[in-house]
């Protein structure tokens, strides 16, 4: 039988809350299922408000609105990174400005932050790849040197820690991704997590066409009107539906995906030690969420012929990104601030295998048995 790289686990109310939906017959956003999320977010995150959006895109471009991004202002970020990262600023007419990454986390390299700012810097943008945190102490601590704002991609972040603090709580601003391939899932969805309360009022008003209805809706002003830039950004009752019956799971998800991860971690161990591919490590002080198990194989050649291993197996393992900088839009739109050894290593070398919370154990070892004729 084949096995996807990944698929939603629908194990709690998902079809109890989407028929209460649908028989209700209030299908647009911000009704009772909206706001229940919303809730949700803000008790386990700690943020002051959290807003759901219609994905981890739109609320990555309600943070290029919400900080102001002007023609030509530079905002940090790691190369290998989703494309959403670096539009969110370039459809403001910023320029992404890519570092490199760390070869143990593929999170950017916090040592090589302060070599790109410039006078025309004005945010940072850490992206905690594979759900596992950037160096956020060291990030915090540069910017608030230079008087940057720190806005966080935590898409793949949900329901992991740095010191023992939620990743998506770090910067003023943060964007979350409930895409089918993520760990809790609404289909496509996304949240935006307000930490600086200087956005909240502002927040609600981008996400709302750039009006100051869920002002008028709390009784705070007597019509509603246009006050601001702003776009279409929140999500149907259907997705905010789904989403609270995943989020009620999410916790069993997460450690259900941080257990399999472990069991890769442990079976793929020889693979390092034969020196063909290098698996992550984990800083003592992060708490990772078991998002993607990666391996970054030595060339894009043992990658192929490992990909090429695990699909005779009906093993459905994946490649993710192309790194930014060197990308057509990323060439015309954004700039690079540092060689991009490791960003480019791992452009061509990694793959990711298969891994979702209900996935069957023996994928794992067969796996492993598929690899070791590599
Ligand atoms: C790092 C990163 N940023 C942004 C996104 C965009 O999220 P979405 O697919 O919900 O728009 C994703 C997910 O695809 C992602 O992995």
């Amino acid at each position: 039988m084949s096995v996807p790289y990944y698929e939603p686990t629908l194990a709690g109310r998902e079809r109890e809350y989407l028929d209460e939906v649908l028989s209700a017959k209030q299908l647009a956003g911000d009704g009772k299922f909206t706001k229940a999320c919303h809730a949700w977010l803000e008790e386990k995150t700690g943020a002051v408000r959290a807003l759901l959006t219609h994905s981890g895109t739109g609320a990555l471009d309600m943070i290029g609105l919400l900080l102001e991004i002007e023609p030509g202002d530079e905002v940090i970020m790691p190369s290998y990174t989703f494309v959403s990262t670096a539009n969110a600023i370039a459809l403001r007419g910023g320029v992404p400005v890519f570092v490199d990454i760390r070869a143990d986390t593929l999170n950017i390299d916090e040592n090589l932050i302060e070599q790109a700012i410039t006078p025309r810097t004005r945010a940072i943008m850490p992206v905690h790849y594979a759900g596992v945190g950037c160096e956020m102490d060291a990030i915090m601590t540069l910017a608030a040197k230079h008087g940057l704002a720190v806005a966080e991609d935590a898409a793949q972040g949900f329901g992991a820690f740095y010191r023992g603090k939620a990743l998506g709580t770090f910067g003023a601003l943060s964007a979350l991704s409930f895409h089918a391939s993520k760990n809790v899932v609404a289909g496509e969805g996304g949240a935006l997590l307000v930490n600086d309360p200087a956005y909240r009022l502002r927040a609600e008003i981008v996400r709302e066409k750039g009006t100051n209805r869920s002002q008028f809706f709390r009784g705070e002003v007597d019509k509603y009107t246009w006050v601001d830039l702003g776009s279409s950004f929140l999500p149907s009752e259907i997705t905010a539906a789904l989403l609270l019956a995943q989020l009620e799971q999410a916790e069993a998800i997460n450690q259900r995906r941080v257990a399999l991860w472990g069991r890769y971690h442990e079976a793929l161990r020889p693979l390092e030690a034969r020196g063909l591919a290098r698996r992550a490590e984990i800083p003592q002080h992060c708490a990772h969420n078991g998002h993607i198990y990666w391996l970054v194989f030595e060339s894009g050649e043992l990658r192929a012929r490992a990909r090429d291993l695990l699909v005779a197996q009906g093993i459905m393992a994946s490649a993710h990104y192309a790194p930014l900088h060197s990308s057509p839009a990323g060439q015309r739109l954004g700039r690079a601030a540092s060689a991009m050894k490791v960003a480019d290593h791992v452009g061509e070398g990694l793959l990711r295998m298969p891994l979702y919370a209900h996935m069957p154990d023996d994928v794992i070892e067969r796996t492993a048995a598929a690899l070791a004729a590599l």
